[in-house]
Parts: structure tokens; C-alpha cells; sequence
């Protein structure tokens, strides 16, 4: 998807498509088209959230859509976002390969021009998708959106360019990460996953380490050797490391489960092949580091992702078997669908060689978030106040909310074992506390945020501005987060 910036006035903008976002009962800049015109003035259009209204107009866009955001005082960026988002797939939907794109003056809230930009390209990248690559023969096919022109106000150019260079490269990194995320577990395994992380380092000159089977065992990852020993697919550790900056690195660290059966304590077959979308802690923290690689922050960014199935077989895990972790900490295995956990606990453990400035994990963890907070936010837990608090900014920044869960001692208490320093799982109540708790068991020198997304990284239904199926969330929160911290 090109972008491009054009200052022309609205009304000489040659388009076939010209989405307008506006404002509930702000008109100014419907005056472009009379069609359009008479609808506003007739009251039967009003702009109210999600309202459209396609026109075949008079003048030079052959088409105009109108694109309601709502109230004026109620406009921040994921509502631009959103309204973007709503504009590309109403484009693709109508085959148009081109894209012109506005805000009426009303509509643009308090954002500044470069925001703008870069939020508006955000929602083109999310609401233009669609996956049709493993159909040979796809239904009623739309092309791809090729090129979105941002037309804004000529004294907003240098800014919206600025806008425009972080929209791009945070739009490439979040479709390649939904690509990713959307490829089955039969493509895409831990080795594929060590592939794309090689070929990432290759493109923008990272340094990939990549341990397989053998290396994991001589590291001492117990916990996610244990995890990956039901599977015929060997597991992978890979260590992507950026270094545009100075000083100690961020930590992002992804779980990378490419297909989460339940192993012997398995799953319902009821949508269980969505739990191929179990790897996208993974591909989030991928997708960061495609952002980083065209963005170039000055900052340090270490990226970890254990990657493995999770498989019952002869030789899978047993509920009952104590495992010994790379940090020395034996963990009694309960549940052994309780392995997100298993294998981050190894990771976190390794990370402390770096000695991070911070550390955050993206995890498709516990079905219990997704009661506790639905589709619409993050859980959110970790050992440091104001790392949490940076990290919900971001999420806000991002349209990626997150929201707090207590990691109080008192829960602690559900993860005694009988056996072992600590069983991977304390039942039904608190689950995604608890998982978090045994997170922290294996977290002591660093601040860190956990950040569950089980519930947001993927859709079971369409939204207005959202095809079904991955969201590529953490993408955009992790790079606001780095740019934030990088002074940019
Ligand atoms: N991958 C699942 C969590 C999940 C659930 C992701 C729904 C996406 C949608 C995770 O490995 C899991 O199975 N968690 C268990 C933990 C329990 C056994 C302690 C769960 O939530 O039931
Ligand atoms: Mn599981
Ligand atoms: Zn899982």
C-alpha cells in the first residue's frame, strides 16, 4: 500500500473514491458535491458514529463516502482510526484500488497534523485487509488497495510527512504480523516462525540467534523443552536483537505456541483450530521489529520468542510430571494446557542476561481474560507502577487499550504445589491473575508489564472497521511504546 500526501483542495481532488470523515452536525466541507450536500441539509445523513453514505458525485471524485465519527468533542485518534478503517474496507469492498482520504476540520478533534497522518493510514492498513492467499479459487476477489492519498491543508504537509513515514512503516509491520497470524499451524511451525525471524534480521540487519532442540536442551529450558516434547515438530528459541540506541535494551517477548491442542489435557474441539492464532505474542513482537528495521529508533530492543506445539502424544507432558525450568525453580505440571506460561517462564529467565531496561510479554494466556474483559482490552499485570503505567499509554496512544488486574501476594497462594516449587496452574478462579503470578515467580530483576491478549488477539466476528480474524494486536502498541521511550 503506497501513501502519498496531496494539499489540493478538496473539490479538484480526481479520485474514483473520496472518503470525508465528519463530524455529528459539523458541515463545513460538505459543500464539495450537492448530492452530498442535500443528503447533510435533509438531516438524513447526520455523521453520527460508523454512518455512512456512498454518493455518485457530480464533480472530480467520481465517488464521495461519507464516514461518521460521531460527536465533536468526542474524537481521539482510535475514533479517526476507526473512521479510516471503516473507509478502506468500504473501498476494497467496492473493488476501487485507489483511496482518497480527509477529516472535515470538525472531525479532527485535537490531534496534530502528524498524528493524523499517521492514524489515518493505521486504519487504511487495518480495514483494507484480507487473506485470500491459501483460496484457489476466491469468491467474488477485490483487489488490493495499492495507494491512500491523505488530502490535508498545505500548512499541515511537513508535519502529516513526518505522520506519514511512522503510519507506513506501523501499517507494514501490523499486515505483515496479521499475515503471519493467519497462517494455519501446518505452515507456519516454531521452525517457520525461526525462518521469518532470520529473514527480518536479514532485511533490516539484526542479529538472529535461533537455538533449536539440542541448544534448548543444553541452555536449560526445561519447561518449554517439557512443553514441546508431545510434538513431531522440533521447538525453536529466537533472540532478535536492534541496536539503535545506547545502553540497556528493551525485552519484548512474544508466545509463540503455532498450535495449542491442550496437549493430554485437551482442548473441546469447538474452535479449537483458532488456537493456531496462539502464536500471536510472536508474531506481535515480529511485527515490532519490521517497524523497528524501517523506522530505525535510537533505542536497544531485544525480542524473545519461545515457539513450539502443543501436542498430546506418547511422549507429551502428564499432568502430575515435574519439570525443572531454566531458572532452577521445579514446576509441577497440573494442566497441561497451562503451557504459554511454561514456555515464557524460560524466557523470562533468559532474558536477565540482557539486563533490560524493561520487559514486556505479549500472551495469548488464559481463556479467563476474555470473560474477565471480552474483546475490547488487554489484561494487564506486572511488578512496576510506572512501567504499567507507560504501557497503558501506549495502549491508548495505539488503540490497543489495556486494563490492570491486581498480582496482589495473596494469589500467590493458588499456585502451591505438593510436589514442586510451584504448579502451573491454580484452577478456575483468577485464572489470568494466576497465570501472571507464575510469570512473576520467574521474573525478580527487571520491571515488567504481562500483557494477556487472548481476547484481543484475534475476532470471532466482523466489526465495522474489522475484517474477522487476527487483529495484529501489540503491534502498534509495542512501537509506540519504543518511540515514545526512544524520544521520538
Ligand atoms: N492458549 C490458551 C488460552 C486462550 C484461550 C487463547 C482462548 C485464546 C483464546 C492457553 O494456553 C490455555 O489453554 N489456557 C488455559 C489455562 C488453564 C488450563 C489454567 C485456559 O485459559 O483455560
Ligand atoms: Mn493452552
Ligand atoms: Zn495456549
Amino acid at each position: 500500500m503506497k501513501t502519498l500526501i496531496s494539499t489540493k483542495p478538496l473539490g479538484s481532488v480526481e479520485t474514483p473514491l473520496l472518503a470525508l470523515i465528519v463530524a455529528q452536525g459539523g458541515g463545513s466541507t460538505t459543500a464539495i458535491d450537492p448530492g452530498v450536500e442535500r443528503a447533510v441539509a435533509s438531516g438524513d445523513y447526520k455523521g453520527k458514529k460508523d454512518e455512512t453514505l456512498l454518493v455518485y458525485a457530480s464533480g472530480k471524485a467520481q465517488r464521495i463516502l461519507l464516514v461518521g465519527i460521531g460527536k465533536a468533542n468526542e474524537i481521539t485518534r482510535s475514533a479517526i482510526r476507526r473512521a479510516a478503517a471503516i473507509a478502506a474496507k468500504r473501498a476494497r469492498g467496492l473493488g476501487s484500488k485507489t483511496l482518497s482520504l480527509a477529516v472535515a476540520k470538525e472531525a479532527r478533534g485535537s490531534l496534530g497534523a502528524a498524528e493524523l497522518a499517521q492514524v489515518l493510514i493505521e486504519g487504511t492498513a487495518q480495514g483494507g485487509w484480507q487473506f485470500t492467499e491459501l483460496k484457489k479459487q476466491p469468491e467474488d476477489p477485490k483487489p488490493e488497495i495499492e495507494s491512500v492519498e491523505l488530502v490535508i491543508d498545505a500548512a499541515d504537509k511537513d508535519e502529516a510527512e513526518a505522520g506519514r513515514r511512522i503510519g507506513d512503516a506501523i501499517a507494514a509491520g501490523y499486515l505483515y504480523t496479521r499475515n503471519l497470524q493467519m497462517q494455519p499451524g501446518n505452515v507456519c511451525t516454531p521452525s517457520y516462525l525461526a525462518e521469518e525471524a532470520r529473514k527480518l534480521a536479514a532485511a533490516h540487519g539484526f542479529k538472529a540467534t535461533i537455538l533449536d532442540k539440542a541448544q534448548i536442551k543444553k541452555e536449560g529450558m526445561g519447561a518449554l523443552l517439557a512443553v514441546a516434547q508431545g510434538s513431531a515438530e522440533e521447538p525453536r528459541f529466537i533472540v532478535l536483537e536492534y541496536g539503535g540506541g545506547s545502553g540497556a535494551p528493551v525485552a519484548l517477548i512474544g508466545k509463540g505456541v503455532t498450535f495449542d491442542s491442550g496437549g493430554i489435557s485437551i482442548k473441546p474441539a469447538a474452535n479449537m483450530e483458532d488456537m493456531k492464532f496462539d502464536k500471536s505474542g510472536a508474531t506481535a513482537v515480529l511485527g515490532a521489529f519490521e517497524v523497528l528495521g524501517r523506522l530505525k529508533p535510537k533505542i536497544n530492543v531485544v525480542g524473545l520468542i519461545p515457539a513450539t506445539e502443543n501436542l498430546p502424544s506418547g511422549t507429551a507432558i502428564k499432568p502430575g510430571d515435574v519439570v525443572k525450568s531454566h531458572l532452577g525453580k521445579t514446576i509441577e505440571i497440573i494442566n497441561t494446557d497451562a503451557e504459554g506460561r511454561l514456555i515464557l517462564c524460560d524466557a523470562l529467565s533468559y532474558a536477565r542476561r540482557f539486563k533490560p531496561v524493561a520487559a514486556i510479554d505479549a500472551a495469548t494466556l488464559t481463556g479467563a481474560v476474555v470473560i474477565a474483559l471480552g474483546h475490547h482490552a488487554i489484561g494487564m499485570l506486572g511488578n512496576d507502577e510506572p512501567l504499567l503505567a507507560e504501557v497503558r499509554d501506549a495502549g491508548e496512544r495505539a488503540g490497543e487499550r489495556c486494563w490492570p488486574l491486581p498480582l496482589w501476594d495473596d494469589y500467590r497462594e493458588l499456585l502451591k504445589s505438593d510436589v514442586a516449587d510451584v504448579k502451573n496452574s491454580g484452577g478456575r478462579a483468577a485464572g489470568t491473575i494466576a497465570g501472571a503470578w507464575f510469570l512473576r515467580e520467574f521474573v525478580d530483576t527487571f520491571p515488567w508489564v504481562h500483557l494477556d491478549i487472548a481476547g484481543t488477539a484475534y475476532l470471532e466476528a466482523e466489526g465495522a472497521g474489522h475484517a474477522k480474524g487476527p487483529t495484529a494486536v501489540c503491534v502498534r502498541l509495542f512501537t509506540e511504546f519504543l518511540l515514545k521511550r526512544a524520544g521520538a
